[in-house]
């Protein structure tokens, strides 16, 4: 039986609306579990795995990779003992068909979802983020931005000193074509979320500690509403 305090989320929004950005911060507010299915899929790519290889090239066009391949990694992954208390899901599910396997999962375990957390960013401030965008060599969570949140030293990780990297997927093409299938095949998820009672809604537009502020906040009522 799940415990009344496990807090299940979803962060849901277009790319670059700062999902990894929030994650990394709300992982460590509420110890919970932080399960990027990007990061996922990249890691596979990077060590050369066959699901890596074949996941790269939907990646680099900006295309979804099939459900076949994501679903079964992420309902084994909630299931870990890390998650077993509580999951901050960043990048799934991303379509109707991801939403009802994960609802199903979710029912077999007898747990439930607590809220999605919409960020939300309109389209030409998102090519310009991503544009700008360096993540860390050796952990992809240490998130900078060239103009609007740098590192303290140029193309160095402030954090662990690793490398800062440009991401394939983060060309200006590719970018368009992402946003183009997050309007077409995730965004109706919200209004799906919404008539579940689930959705929250924050503007991504502030600066990431204000975004931070006021999800936190939520969350924090939301445990202590789920304590009652
Ligand atoms: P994924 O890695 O999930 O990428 P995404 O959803 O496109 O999101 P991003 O990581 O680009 O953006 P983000 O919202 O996390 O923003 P961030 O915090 O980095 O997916 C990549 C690919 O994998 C997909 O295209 C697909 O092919 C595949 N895939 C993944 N999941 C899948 C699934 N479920 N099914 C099928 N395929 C899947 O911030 C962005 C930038 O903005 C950073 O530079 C940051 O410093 C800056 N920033 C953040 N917040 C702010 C702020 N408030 N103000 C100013 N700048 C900010």
């Amino acid at each position: 039986m799940a415990q009344v305090s496990e807090l299940n989320l979803i962060l849901l929004g277009p790319p670059g609306a700062g999902k990894g950005t929030q994650a990394e911060r709300l992982r460590a507010d509420f110890a919970l579990a932080h399960i990027s299915t990007g990061d996922m899929l990249r890691s596979q790519v990077a060590d050369g795995t066959e699901l890596g290889r074949q996941a790269k090239a939907y990646m680099d066009r900006g295309e979804l990779v099939p459900d076949d391949v994501i679903v079964g990694m992420i309902v084994q992954r909630i299931e870990q003992d890390d998650a077993k208390d509580g999951f901050l899901l960043d990048g799934f599910p991303r379509n109707d068909s991801q939403a009802h396997a994960l609802e199903q999962a979710l029912q077999r375990q007898d747990r439930h979802l607590s809220a999605a957390l919409l960020i939300d960013v309109p389209d030409e401030e998102l090519v310009r983020r991503l544009s700008g965008r360096r993540v860390c060599v050796k952990n992809p969570a240490h998130i900078y931005q060239v103009e609007l949140d740098p590192p303290k030293h140029e193309g160095v990780c402030d954090q662990d000193g690793a490398r800062l990297i440009q991401r394939d997927d983060d060309r200006e093409a590719t970018i368009r074509r992402r946003l183009q299938v997050y309007h077409e095949q995730t965004a109706p998820l919200i209004g799906w979320y919404e008539r579940a009672g689930l959705l929250r809604s924050f503007d991504g537009r502030r600066d990431p500690a204000e975004v931070h502020d006021h999800i936190r906040a939520a969350l924090a009522t939301l445990r202590l509403e789920e304590q009652l």
